[in-house]
C-alpha cells in the first residue's frame, strides 16, 4: 500500500510521501501543496478532522479543486483551504477517488482483439464506464523502432485518440474487436449524464495533465451515446448475475483496471476463485502483487517501478503504464 493512502500513517508522513514519491515529476502543484501541508501544523489539524481513510492527499486536493481552489503557489492554497473547509470537508466525506481513465483501453485492446469474438464486456470497478468502449476510440500505437499504427472504430475516426508507445512483440490489431454487449459493476457508479459526477472525474485529474482532461471530456461524450448500464454494488456480489445476462454466443470478458487495490486479500481471492468457475475470460490490469497468483508467474521485471501488469486468465502478458501511455508486451 502507498503511504499516502495508509490510514495508519500520520498526516504529515502521508503528505510528505505523496509529495516525494507520487507527485514529484507529475504535478509540481501537488508536490508543493503536499510538501507545504506536511510542514504546516495548522493545515494538518484541519485535515485531521476527517476520518483517517479520507485524509489522503489525492482526495483532499481533488475535493478542494472541485470546490473552486485553483492550482497555484502553496501560500495561496494555505489561505484558501481554511476559508472553504466546510465545503471541502463535505465533498471528502461524500466522494472517493474513482479516477476513470479511458487511456487504459490502449493497453487492453491488443489482448481483447486476440480473443475470439464477438465479445461481451463486463468491467468490474467501472467508475463511469469509460473503459467499456475500447472499440469506440481511435488508437495510435508507436513501436520502439518508430513505426506508427493507427486504428479506428468500424464507423470511422473517433473524437478520442489514444496514444500508446509499444515495445515487445505486442499483437497490435489490424481491426477492432466486435463488442456486442457491455456492462459494468461499481460500488458507486458515476453517471456520464450527471454534470456533478463528471466535474468530480475532472477534479480527480491532476492540474498539469491537460491532455488527460481533454481526453476525459471527449470520452464522456462518446460514452453518453448511449450510456451503458453500471450495476451498483460489490463486484463479488454482483458478478455472477451479470455474467448470466450476457448474450449467448459471445465470449464474455470480465476485466478490471486499477480496482483490486481497493479490495482486501480475502475479496481478491474470492474474485479469482469466482472467475475460475464462470464461463468467462479474465483480463486484469493492476499493480504488481495485487492480483493473486500473478506476481509468482512473472519472469521479467517491469520497465518502470509504477507499471501495472496485464494478465490474461492469470498469466502475465504485458507491463502497462498506469494511464495507458505505454505497453511492453512480454515475449
Ligand atoms: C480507480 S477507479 C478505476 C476505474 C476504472 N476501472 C478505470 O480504470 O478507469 C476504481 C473503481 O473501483 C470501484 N470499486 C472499488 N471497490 C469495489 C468493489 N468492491 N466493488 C465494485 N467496485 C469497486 C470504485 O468505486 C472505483 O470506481
Amino acid at each position: 500500500m502507498r503511504r499516502s493512502t495508509d490510514r495508519r500513517a500520520s498526516t504529515p508522513d502521508r503528505y510528505r510521501e505523496f509529495a516525494e514519491s507520487e507527485a514529484r515529476g507529475l504535478s509540481a502543484c501537488y508536490e508543493e501543496w503536499a510538501s507545504g501541508i506536511a510542514h504546516d501544523p495548522a493545515m494538518v489539524a484541519l485535515i485531521d478532522r476527517l476520518p483517517a481513510v479520507k485524509r489522503q492527499p489525492n482526495l483532499v486536493f481533488s475535493a478542494a479543486r472541485f470546490c473552486g481552489a485553483t492550482a497555484g503557489p502553496y501560500v495561496d492554497f494555505a489561505r484558501w483551504l481554511p476559508a472553504h473547509w466546510p465545503e471541502v470537508e463535505a465533498v471528502c466525506r461524500t466522494h472517493s477517488t474513482q479516477t476513470n481513465e479511458a487511456g487504459r483501453c490502449a493497453t487492453l485492446l491488443p489482448a481483447l482483439a486476440s480473443l475470439r469474438g464477438p465479445l461481451a464486456l463486463i468491467e468490474v470497478g467501472a467508475s463511469a464506464g469509460l473503459c467499456l468502449h475500447p472499440d469506440r476510440y481511435s488508437y495510435r500505437y508507436v513501436t520502439d523502432d518508430g513505426h506508427e499504427r493507427i486504428l479506428h472504430p468500424a464507423t470511422g475516426p473517433s473524437p478520442v485518440l489514444l496514444d500508446c508507445a509499444v515495445s515487445g512483440p505486442a499483437p497490435i490489431p489490424e481491426q477492432m474487436p466486435e463488442v456486442v454487449w457491455r456492462a459494468g459493476i461499481d460500488l458507486n457508479p458515476l453517471d456520464v449524464n450527471s454534470a456533478s459526477d463528471m466535474n468530480w472525474l475532472e477534479a480527480l485529474i491532476w492540474p498539469e495533465h491537460d491532455d488527460r482532461r481533454a481526453r476525459l471530456r471527449a470520452a464522456i461524450a462518446v460514452a453518453r451515446q448511449p450510456a451503458v448500464e453500471i450495476v451498483r454494488g460489490d463486484l463479488n456480489e454482483q458478478l455472477a448475475a451479470l455474467v448470466a445476462r450476457a448474450p449467448e454466443g459471445a465470449t464474455i470478458v470480465v476485466f478490471h483496471t486499477a480496482v483490486l487495490l481497493y479490495l482486501d486479500g480475502q475479496a481478491r481471492g474470492r474474485l479469482k476463485n469466482q472467475l475460475a468457475t464462470l464461463p468467462v475470460r479474465w483480463l486484469a490490469n493492476e499493480g504488481r502483487g495485487v492480483v493473486p497468483g500473478v506476481l509468482e508467474r512473472l519472469s521479467a521485471t517491469p520497465t518502470a517501478s509504477s507499471d501495472f501488469v496485464l494478465a490474461l486468465d492469470g498469466t502475465p502478458i504485458a507491463f502497462t503504464q498506469p494511464h495507458g501511455r505505454s505497453l511492453h508486451w512480454l515475449g
